[in-house]
């Protein structure tokens, strides 16, 4: 399947807001007690045909380091999400930071596999972060994926020279 990758602009903040609360329960990310609001941050979005979007990246460059806020495909396995983090991970690099960082539930084994295979490592589990989470974001899910308790955060980070993408 052929796919543009582009960087968000202001004008799509509204769309990056609708997208996010569709596949997130609502409009902000918590990660680590901080909440964001990803219509506010940078990103790049997977689009085809007439701009149907079909993934969104968004991130957040803070003391040399990038964090992967959002990463969503909406066509899993054909390369969109790997493009995704290509995009990021390049922005982040070429602006110095010494690494990605990104977070992700105790649920969520597709996301580790995925990260891991892009040269990604565990860095840290956080017990108990999303518990903590709810109280910012309530609508955050009690169960996840096979019906696995969402309780913890696991933090990865890319660095550049175990950079797989
Ligand atoms: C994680 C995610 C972004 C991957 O996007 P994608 O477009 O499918 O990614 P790609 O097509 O570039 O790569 C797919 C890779 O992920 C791995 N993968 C994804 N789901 C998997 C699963 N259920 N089991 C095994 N491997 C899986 C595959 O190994 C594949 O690697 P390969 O190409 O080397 O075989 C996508 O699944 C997604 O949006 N998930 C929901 C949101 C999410 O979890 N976001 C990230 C964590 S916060």
């Amino acid at each position: 399947m052929k796919f543009r990758i582009r960087r968000t602009k202001a004008p799509d903040a509204r769309r990056v807001r609708a997208f996010v609360r569709e596949h997130w329960g609502d409009e902000t990310i918590v990660a680590h007690g901080v909440v964001f609001q990803p219509e506010k941050l940078k990103g790049f979005v997977a689009e085809i045909g007439r701009a149907e979007w079909i993934g969104l990246a968004t991130y957040h460059i803070r003391d040399l380091s990038c964090e992967l806020v959002s990463l969503n495909s909406i066509h899993e396995g054909e390369g969109v999400g790997t493009a995704l983090v290509r995009a990021v991970a390049e922005e982040g690099f070429n602006a110095g930071c010494s690494r990605l960082r990104c977070v992700t539930t105790n649920d969520n084994f597709p996301a580790l596999i995925f990260y891991q295979k892009r040269g990604f490592r565990i860095i840290a589990v956080h017990p108990g972060a999303v518990e903590r989470a709810r109280i910012l974001k309530p609508s955050i899910p009690l169960w996840g994926i096979e019906s696995i308790p969402i309780r913890d955060e696991i933090e990865l980070e890319l660095r550049p020279d175990e950079n797989h993408n």
